[in-house]
């Protein structure tokens, strides 16, 4: 999803100097040599790949040797001649493992909590190469067919469309006729309404309190994910502030509430009309906006589990959570802030995140924030938001916590093109999607810098970095890794829009779109060579849709990917996937793809 851009900071510095940049770039482009060693406050960062053109890096890399597909614009998928594809966990498909659905005609808020909720987003499996469990995003669940009107007009309505956000945690099995939603005590949905609980040094803040006293409820617009060695999962809350709203014409957003750009109309959900939550004239629950925009942990083994909102973790417009060890056994969570002008952001741990567990602390719950400042000569500093940080000197660290754009903003972070995904590679680089940014240099707006140097960007690019000191330095190494306008196939620009990210242990890079692709085409799946950059086409969504969420089986021969809003909801568009799971309404249905190689090779290869 996206949203108005809310960054009226004035951080630009170094930003508009365009000649920094232009003689960087020649850096990374032509001098492998140059680019190789860089010190910056003592600490050595490693070299990036670069681009040889002969010897080691180049033979080596993994093979990415399926045939890449043309562009498409069809109602139906398609996918590399090498492969195949079959459909799992349609929305409102029920959570009983009968391979049912509830029927369209009467659908109500009490089948979705029973059922696959929709906009299927970032997702991830648990679990061997026959049998685990899968968990999923439902970002965005309030497209007029839930609801079968554009607008609620009861509170029933209301609970239909919060039943459909949030996660669904199921069971799934390769079965005879392929994978398979199956039966399972650890088959459940969270969602809008479900119980949850604040951790970590924001969790007892006045500022996550209610005049009503009403308990911690519900997860909303969960986009990207991640998760942890400790077995849990990730769901990111995006663009919360969409769902609150007001019919107060009295009624102005504060300082904090403007910077995460809340305002009376919302996005036109019309919640507010019929559910006082989400009301924001309401006194009563003043704080609940405060409650959205986290990270939230939830244990997927633990069907009685309730749902953590880590604080630790900041809050912004969360795209995913990216977990890797760094230095010391540390947790390091790396995270994007999808909107125009936003930041990317690191969290590392106190100590390391086995003695944490033993210890039963959330390796989630203690440790350092920090928003990511690109500089151009290639390199970058991490910017601690903390009071100890002289900039935020007297700030108190649960008012960091709930507004951490504003801290960002004060500490000099570097405004971005809305940072999407966020993936780290086998050789510890991060890849950062950073999915478009057309008011990029407009009037008003902030122009390019060397980390967003395309004015009105509309096309997107991915920027590569590898941290100092195993993630847990306050320095990094970054270059540009494409500019997605610059990358061609026979038939012209080859995508545009990069969202999801993934990268394979083997180097591989998956890389998913959201938005205008070239020719006005579908959304696209597509693998990227770190080393020659270089795309291939996978598989393509149908019309309307978005192609996201990345998740492989251990031996990487079945990938699950999702299909979000097919046609837009508009079965004129599309019905897919109606032919796969048989006619049970008239619309279409977010589902889960699930791609294979014909020959049962490792998928990518
Ligand atoms: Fe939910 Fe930024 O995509
Ligand atoms: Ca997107
Ligand atoms: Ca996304």
């Amino acid at each position: 999803m996206e949203e108005e851009f809310s960054n009226h900071s004035d951080n630009q510095t170094f930003e508009e100097v365009l000649n920094g940049y232009m003689s960087r770039r020649q850096l990374i482009v032509g001098g492998v040599a140059g680019a190789a060693l860089m010190f910056m406050g003592g600490s050595k960062v490693s070299a990036l790949d670069a681009k040889p053109t002969s010897g080691a890096a180049l033979a080596k890399r993994a093979k990415i040797g399926f045939t890449s597909i043309p562009l498409q614009s069809s109602a139906m998928p398609t996918i590399a001649p090498e492969y195949e594809y079959s459909v799992l966990i349609p929305w409102r498909e029920k959570l009983d493992g009968s391979g049912k659905s509830f029927d369209y005609a009467g659908f109500t808020a009490d089948n979705q909590a029973l059922s696959v909720g929709i906009g299927h987003d970032g997702v991830h499996y648990f679990g061997d190469n026959k049998k685990g469990i899968l968990c999923i995003n439902h970002e965005y669940g309030t497209t007029p067919h839930i609801m079968g009107k554009n607008v609620p007009t009861s509170l029933d309505d209301v609970k239909l469309s919060q039943a459909a956000h949030g996660v669904s945690v199921v069971m799934i099995e390769n079965t005879k006729t392929g994978w398979k939603m199956v039966k399972s005590a650890k088959n459940r949905r969270i969602h809008g309404n479900t119980p949850m609980k604040f951790s970590g040094p924001a969790a007892k803040s006045d500022l996550l309190v209610n005049a009503a006293g009403n308990p911690v409820l519900g997860t909303l617009n969960n986009c990207a994910n991640g998760y942890t060695p400790w077995g849990t999962y990730l769901t990111c809350e995006e663009n919360f502030n969409g769902y609150f709203g007001t019919t107060d014409t009295g009624w102005k957003a504060n300082t904090e509430q403007a910077r995460y750009g809340v305002s009376a109309a919302g996005f036109g959900y019309e919640w507010h009309k019929f559910d006082a939550r989400f009301d924001l004239s309401n006194a009563s629950y003043a704080n609940e906006i405060n409650r959205f925009g986290w990270v939230v942990e939830i244990d997927p083994n633990n069907p009685k589990s309730v749902p953590v909102k880590r604080t630790a973790l900041g809050r912004v417009k969360h795209e995913g959570a990216t977990f890797v060890e760094g230095k010391d056994g540390r947790a390091v969570v790396y995270m994007g802030d999808d909107e125009r002008f936003d930041y990317v952001y690191k969290f590392v741990s106190k100590d390391s995140w086995k003695k944490m567990i033993a210890a039963g602390k959330s390796p989630l719950d203690e440790g350092t924030l920090y928003a990511a400042k690109y500089l151009d000569n290639g390199t970058g500093e991490w910017l601690e938001l903390s009071p100890k940080n002289p900039l935020l000197a007297g700030w108190k660290m649960d008012y960091i916590l709930v507004n951490t754009r504003l801290a960002a903003d004060a500490v000099g972070a570097t405004k971005m093109d809305r940072p999407e995904w966020i993936a780290a590679s086998p050789k510890g680089e991060l890849y950062v999607t950073l999915t478009n940014n057309t008011q990029r240099g407009t009037t008003g707006k902030a122009g390019v810098n060397s980390a967003n140097p395309t004015a009105v960007n509309s096309s997107g690019h991915i920027i590569r970095w590898k941290d100092a000191d195993k993630h847990v330095g306050k320095t990094f190494n970054w270059e540009i890794f494409v500019l997605a306008k610059d990358v061609a196939d026979t038939g012209g620009q080859m995508f545009g829009s990069p969202d999801g990210i993934w990268v394979d242990p083997d180097g591989r890079i998956f890389v998913q779109t959201d938005g205008t692709q070239p020719g006005g085409n579908n959304d696209q799946l597509l693998v990227a060579d770190p080393v020659t950059r270089e795309f291939k086409r996978l598989f393509t969504g149908v019309k309307g849709c978005e192609v996201t969420g990345v998740t492989t089986t251990p031996d990487r021969k079945t990938m699950f990917v999702n299909l979000q809003h097919p046609g837009d909801g508009s079965a004129a568009v599309s019905n897919f996937p109606e032919f796969f799971v048989g006619a049970s309404g008239p619309v279409p249905r977010d589902c889960t793809i699930v791609i294979k190689r014909i020959n049962g090779g490792v998928i990518g290869s």
